[in-house]
């Protein structure tokens, strides 16, 4: 196996500490170099398991500080990134748009530009992958139509507009000036470690705390659903064997209307916490819709099965039950997110709906 050094961005996160787990434990020759500013969805507990592998640094930093980027690549001799850092909430988007273009769009082009700097003389063996989101590509109606790679850019949000921004200039420095680069594109995840503004574990610990679900709209907006380890999965094979400048998009063939959704996980936190069926179904309440909510996501796959043989693990019934389970048994983990700062956020959030 070949030595590397790879810089994980974003690894404190939910996605990316599955990521940064899998590659540490996975490859033992790599130096996994994890890069987080630590916002307030950036949690070091999501790793702790991992904390002291040999093979394992954690760097607490900016993305968007490009000398700081420069000193990074040169000091550890990058030669794989695995960009996730990003500010991820539509929500959030929503109230402070300038922070997801600074994060998500000034960031991306900074670590972009201290690729492009440090690799220039020798791309070989060098790879640039960034993590990208089905939403680029807009909303779908409620009929069979999927999101494919060749689907036009079409983003809504405030989020996916500068997602999609973010893509654009992977895809500039790809043909202007040779980086090597991968771009995918992937439907929802869930699993465990997720910040609990997220659907699934938002609504988990407010069953669990007899707290009303916020629904918004009429709960039939449909998105397709990912258990977190299997992108981690696919992330890993696309790392190491997909096509230099080429896309993929992600997704599990697991399209759920959210209000369907919502009553699998609140079947599911009452059998394991002992509840009656139909003990919770009355915290279901609708809220004012998301504005601008995209109707319905739902990513076809079959580019990535076809030529790097990837596919889901997991059945959605296996995995939501692993997942209420595991977010069921680390009460701590939730309540240490839960308690003081973000406590006094959510409810804001939730009353002003
Ligand atoms: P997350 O919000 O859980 O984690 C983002 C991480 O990025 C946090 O650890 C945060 O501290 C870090 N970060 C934010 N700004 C930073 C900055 N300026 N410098 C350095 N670090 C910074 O997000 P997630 O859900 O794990 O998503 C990870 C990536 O995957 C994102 O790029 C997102 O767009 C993409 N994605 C997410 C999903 C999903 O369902 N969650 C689906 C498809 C794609
Ligand atoms: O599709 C991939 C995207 O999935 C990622 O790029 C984003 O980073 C990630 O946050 C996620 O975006 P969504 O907006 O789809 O996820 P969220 O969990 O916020 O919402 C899922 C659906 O549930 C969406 O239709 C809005 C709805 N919802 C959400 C919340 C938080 C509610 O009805 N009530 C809620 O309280």
């Amino acid at each position: 196996m070949n030595k590397r050094n790879i810089l994980i961005t974003g690894g404190a996160g939910f996605i990316g500490s599955h990521v940064v787990r899998l590659f540490v434990m996975k490859y033992p020759d790599y130096n996994v170099i994890n890069l987080d500013k630590l916002t307030y969805a950036g949690n070091l507990a999501n790793l702790k398991d991992i904390e002291n592998a040999p093979n394992y640094k954690f760097i607490k930093a900016d993305i968007c500080d490009i000398e700081v980027m420069l000193s990074i690549f040169t000091q550890h001799n990058i030669d794989g990134v695995l960009h996730l850092a990003a500010e991820s909430h539509v929500d959030r988007s929503i109230k402070d748009p300038f922070t997801f273009a600074k994060t998500n769009v000034l960031g991306t082009l900074s670590l972009l530009q201290a690729a492009k700097e440090c690799w220039k003389d020798n791309y070989e063996g060098k790879l640039f992958y960034h993590i990208s989101t089905d939403e680029v590509y807009g909303a779908l109606q409620f009929d069979n139509t999927l999101f494919t790679e060749a689907t036009k850019y079409d983003p809504h949000s405030p989020y996916s507009a500068s997602k999609a921004s973010s893509d654009h200039f992977v895809r500039a420095f790809h043909d202007t000036y040779g980086l090597p680069v991968v771009i995918t594109n992937c439907s929802n995840n869930y699993g465990p470690y997720q910040f609990p503004e997220k659907l699934i574990p938002l609504f988990i610990n407010n069953i669990r705390n007899k707290k009303p679900l916020p629904v918004y709209g009429k709960g039939e907006n449909v998105r397709d659903w990912l258990y977190v380890e299997d992108h981690a999965r696919a992330i890993d094979v696309i790392f190491h064997k997909g096509k230099v400048g080429g896309t993929y998009n992600i997704g599990g063939f697991n399209e759920w209307k959210n209000i369907d959704l919502i009553r699998v996980i609140i079947k599911t936190v009452d059998k394991l916490l002992g509840n009656a069926e139909g003990t919770s179904d009355n915290f279901i309440t609708y809220v004012t819709d998301r504005a601008g909510h995209d109707l319905r996501y739902a990513i076809d796959s079959t580019k990535l099965k076809n030529e790097l043989g990837w596919q889901p693990s997991l059945q959605f019934e296996q995995g939501i039950e692993k997942t209420v389970r595991w977010y069921l048994d680390n009460q701590t983990w939730m309540d240490n997110i839960t308690s003081g700062e973000y406590e006094k956020y959510y409810d804001e959030m939730y009353n002003g709906r």
